[in-house]
């Protein structure tokens, strides 16, 4: 088993424990749920946060880029046990006017979320061709902002008003900041495209093989 799938586990675990340990909740099904909240976006932050780095620097972080693909995968399926988590004790603050844009914008975001994560083999890249392919991974940038708005806005700011919710913020703020200055600063990718399936650790998909 390869040692990346530990990292979102243990993240996972850090946030639950924060909660229990040191805030004194209760091992609850609420406490659960948005511990997975919390551990899907700062997994899906760390996935995303290798492409400015691995420009910034290449000799360091290009090695890195293979776990993206895992990284990204435990991420959507922690956001997705947030969603039915949601779905079953939450539903009454998804249904109250007041969250109306904060959970439209977790909906979007999950939608987009959804489309990369049934995209991330070799043959989607294949069958999607590459240039539209990239054009879907960069959009997963417009929707961890929409999961910074998302728990920002939620209940009037409640989260954000929290240590746990001001980490987290200032966490997705730096993830978006240095992948704006990447653009700013016209840093391109560290690889080419034909090195991109090695790089990336996913199998190149050829028809009738
Ligand atoms: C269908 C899409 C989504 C819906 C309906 C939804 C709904 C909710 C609701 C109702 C809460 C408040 C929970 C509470 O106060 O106990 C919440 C909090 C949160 N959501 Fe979502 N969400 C969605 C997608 C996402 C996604 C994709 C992410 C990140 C990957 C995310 C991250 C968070 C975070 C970090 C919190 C704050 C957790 C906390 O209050 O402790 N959500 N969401």
């Amino acid at each position: 088993m390869k040692k990346i799938h530990f990292v979102p586990v243990i993240i996972f675990l850090l946030v639950l424990f924060y909660f229990v340990a040191i805030r004194a909740r209760p091992l609850s099904p609420g406490v659960a749920s948005n511990s997975f909240a919390i551990a899907a976006t700062f997994v899906i932050g760390l996935c995303f946060v290798l492409g400015p780095l691995s420009r910034m620097k290449p000799d360091a972080f290009l090695p890195m880029l293979r776990h993206r693909k895992p990284l990204g995968l435990w991420g959507f399926l922690f956001a997705a046990i947030h969603v039915a988590g949601v779905l079953i004790i939450a539903f009454g603050t998804i249904a109250d006017p007041e969250n109306l844009y904060s959970t439209i914008s977790g909906i979007v975001a999950f939608a987009i979320f959804t489309l990369m994560a049934a995209t991330s083999t070799g043959k989607a890249i294949a069958r999607m061709g590459y240039a539209k392919w990239k054009k879907l991974q960069r959009v997963g940038y417009i929707a961890f902002f929409l999961v910074l708005i998302h728990f920002t806005i939620i209940e009037k700011g409640a989260f954000v008003s929290r240590q746990i919710g001001q980490a987290l913020f200032g966490f997705v703020l730096l993830v978006l900041l240095l992948r704006i200055l990447m653009i700013l600063a016209g840093k391109k990718e560290a690889y080419k495209e034909h090195e991109f399936h090695e790089v990336h650790g996913i199998e190149k998909h050829v028809e009738n093989e």
